[in-house]
């Protein structure tokens, strides 16, 4: 083990309008359904006033399935695509770590990692990348593929990410730092170490066209939840994304992951496991509380319910699901983990399909917690002391009243309680984590002097 301190990370994970699924029909919501930047901007510095670790985008390129479709944002969650808003929050905020999924099923290794290296850039060292690769069957319609078996699609991840490795240590850190105007030489040859990469998905040759990221690479998130993410995970990941609703299923995956890493030569300390957490906060935990119901209330089911692969559309709402669920189950086997945690909670605690839809339609297999700033305090302190958690992502049902009230009420709780920063004390995404920056893959030539001299 290290002797790196434990320290609580908290990532905000935002969709327009709030996670639930009526949000957008909320007495508050005034905005248009057009795309805002400047509402994003607002949002990513409203988290780093709270001090937040990270801002992270999701992307399902494309509509997603997103629980019930009626009222749901038309399955539209951030309306921009990542790297383009991220750059645009990257100049409006100085702190926080920028993560932007990319899906390694429907691109190219030069592409994503000259998108990572100019963001890490344009931000000071703060972009994240969360290596997805797609569990959504609907994804690979939008380019005319199909979706690959599990397999591929995480052997493909693994050479993807492998690949864009070789591309960022193509140039040395300080290959463009003495350009040297008398003899014409802008850099030395030295510093760069072309790619020559063969292998099963991809073929590369030659050098990025961007500077070696300030961090080295960006911070490696995942979210993988079957048998070959959590190996994913365990080999790559510094942050890992899941869901666990119980604080022992919580436990049972931190220990899950966290003990795979050795054989990978990692420390379990270099990777942050952060549940989602669903919170309605208020005052008082009865004003929480009628928050939650005036959202509950709107939700429409007049066009079907659609849950995490289980298309239950048509079935009396106010039974239990049916005993044999196979006419209901989506054909592909990917997000399975999560399709099988929404079962098990209908039946450990004998939900009705409104209930069942009530509950995963709004927390989505994430803790929950409709409470007083003291009781979702708690909540956090047990998970990140009982080891279920080194941090949360923080996914606020309504936007933005639910997540100003987290950063007024929680996180001066979490400071109090000296479990989370009162200021950032890093410059980069990396620092702040208090994760290592790592070095390039091929040793400098150079010795230093000899490089100040070229
Ligand atoms: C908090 C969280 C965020 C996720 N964000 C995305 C995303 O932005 N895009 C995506 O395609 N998948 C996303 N996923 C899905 C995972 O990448 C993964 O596909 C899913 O958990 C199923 O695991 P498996 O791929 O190992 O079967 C997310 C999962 C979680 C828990």
């Amino acid at each position: 083990m290290s002797q790196r301190r434990r320290q609580l990370a908290l990532n905000a994970f935002f969709m327009r309008f709030g996670h639930h699924p009526a949000a957008w029909r909320h007495a508050s919501q005034r905005d248009s359904g057009r795309p805002d930047a400047a509402y994003w901007i607002r949002m990513a510095q409203l988290a780093e006033q709270g001090k937040f670790d990270t801002f992270f985008l999701a992307d399902f390129i494309g509509r997603s399935g997103d629980g019930l479709a009626g009222s749901s944002r038309a399955g539209i969650s951030f309306q921009f695509e990542p790297f383009t808003l991220l750059s645009a929050i990257a100049t409006q905020t100085r702190h926080i770590g920028l993560v932007a999924t990319v899906n390694t099923n429907f691109t190219h290794p030069y592409n994503v990692a000259r998108q990572f290296a100019s963001l890490d850039h344009i931000s000071g060292g703060r972009a994240g990348w969360n290596v997805v690769s797609s569990f959504n069957p609907s994804t690979g319609k939008n380019f005319g593929l199909p979706t690959p078996s599990r397999e591929e699609r995480y052997g493909r991840a693994a050479e993807f990410l492998t690949l864009s490795k070789q591309l960022w240590d193509s140039w040395d850190d300080e290959a463009f730092d003495h350009p040297n105007r008398q003899t014409g030489q802008f850099f030395d040859p030295r510093h760069a170490h072309p790619v020559q990469h063969q292998g099963d998905y991809f073929h590369a040759e030659g050098l990025l066209d961007v500077a070696r990221p300030i961090q080295g690479y960006p911070v490696i998130v995942q979210a993988g939840n079957s048998e070959q993410g959590k190996e994913f995970c365990a080999e790559h990941a510094e942050m890992t994304y899941c869901s666990a609703q119980s604080i022992d299923v919580g436990q049972a995956y931190y220990r899950d992951v966290k003990s795979r890493m050795a054989k990978f030569g990692r420390d379990p300390d270099e990777l942050f496991v952060t549940p989602g957490l669903s919170v309605v906060v208020r005052e008082s935990a009865q004003e929480a509380r009628e928050i939650f119901e005036e959202l509950q209330n709107a939700v429409d089911f007049s066009r079907g319910v659609q849950l995490m692969g289980l298309d239950v559309s048509g079935l009396p709402l106010d039974e239990p699901l049916p005993a044999d669920l196979t006419p209901y189950l989506g054909k592909s086997d990917n997000g399975v983990g999560r399709t099988q945690q929404l079962i098990e909670l209908a039946r450990r605690e004998n939900l009705t399909i409104r209930q069942l839809a009530l509950r995963f339609s709004v927390a989505k297999g994430h803790i929950q917690v409709v409470g007083s700033p003291t009781e979702v305090a708690d909540t956090i302190q047990e998970w990140f002391e009982g080891h279920a958690a080194d941090g949360f992502n923080v996914v606020p049902p309504l936007l933005p009243s639910g997540f100003e009230d987290f950063v007024t009420l929680v996180v001066p709780e979490l400071q109090r309680r000296g479990l989370f920063r009162k200021e950032y004390t890093g410059k980069t995404y990396r620092e702040n984590l208090g994760l290592r920056t790592p070095g390039n893959q091929h040793a400098s030539v150079l010795a230093k002097d000899e490089a100040i001299a070229v």
